[in-house]
């Protein structure tokens, strides 16, 4: 996650009915010898959990079931930022970066943030990666192309099924993506419906949610962040809305963003087509609803 020269001491997280086999977990990673590791902190105390953390990656949260909405799952986790929040605020670094991958990620994120002020607000992320590797494998699948050959699809918004995968701006082997698949029609519905949903089919086929998928994919944003993309490439990242794209101002919003030194910044000036405008339009006002309904839950 960090590169091949990055040792790291892994603090892991748990509640308490599940502490015995997050020793387990511990163990196992002992057993690994992996070269990079160079302690596990394996605790149910959220404080000791986040004492002097350079990145927290926020994987706790009430886990959502078949058929249940991310909505459905707010209430529950409302409490949980809020008070993973404050853990994070007295404990870790004041330059900690956070990625939060449970569910509403987007609404988790902005929870947290609202409840550790002083921990940056670029530095409170949440994770789009997914479904932005999801529109890759789409492509690379169709299109009979390695996946490492596509690149800057976009995913705006929502971390839910309102989510624009947006292929207007994507290349395969350096080709507009429209050109390669030569099939409007899919690209314009099957494909945005299968990346929208591909979360849901995962959990009715494995009756739980994407967990090696969700870990990659949560390594490939951090280490996008902290190592920086690739000169050219751009990725998705939930981020802090500045109002870009007319996006709604205060809510985290998936943007395509480089980064650097650190640091993402949102990639400007791409043009937008009016059918494309709409439905990112239709996913910042979920998150508003999701902001409204979550403030109504604090
Ligand atoms: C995913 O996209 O795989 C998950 O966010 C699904 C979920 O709701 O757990």
């Amino acid at each position: 996650m960090l590169g091949p020269n990055q040792p790291v001491i892994l603090h892991m997280l748990d509640i308490e009915p599940a502490k015995q086999a997050l020793e387990g977990v511990r163990m196992e990673l002992i057993d690994a010898a992996y070269p990079l590791l160079v302690d596990v902190i394996a605790t149910t105390d959220v404080e000791v959990a986040c004492k002097d953390v350079d990145i927290a990656v926020m994987v706790g949260g009430f886990p959502r079931k078949a058929g249940m909405e991310r909505k459905d799952v707010m209430s529950k986790n409302v409490a949980i930022y809020k008070s993973q929040a404050a853990a994070l605020e007295n404990n870790a670094k004041k330059d900690c970066k956070v990625v939060v991958v449970a569910n509403p990620a987007n609404t988790n994120a902005l929870i947290l943030k609202e409840h550790a002020p002083s921990i940056p607000d670029e530095n409170i992320t949440c994770l789009t990666r997914l479904d932005h590797n999801r529109a890759i494998g789409q492509l690379s699948e169709r299109s009979g192309t390695h996946n490492a050959k596509v690149r800057n699809v976009i995913i705006w918004g929502n971390h839910s099924s309102t989510q624009y995968p947006d292929v207007n701006h994507a290349t395969i082997d350096g080709t507009p993506a429209r050109s390669v698949i030569n099939d409007d029609g899919w690209l314009d519905g099957e494909f945005i419906s299968t990346v929208q949903q591909r979360g849901a089919a995962i959990i009715k086929a494995r009756g739980f949610s994407s967990a090696l998928f969700a870990g990659s994919s949560a390594c490939d944003h951090i280490r996008d962040w902290v190592l920086g993309t690739p000169e050219g490439t751009f990725v998705s990242m939930g981020v802090m809305s500045d109002g870009s794209y007319g996006a709604p101002k205060g809510v985290i919003y998936s943007y395509p963003v480089t980064c650097k030194d650190g640091k993402w910044s949102i990639v400007q000036g791409l043009s937008i087509d009016e059918r494309s405008a709409g439905l990112m339009k239709a996913t910042g006002d979920e998150l508003v609803e999701e902001k409204e309904l979550a403030m109504s839950l604090l």
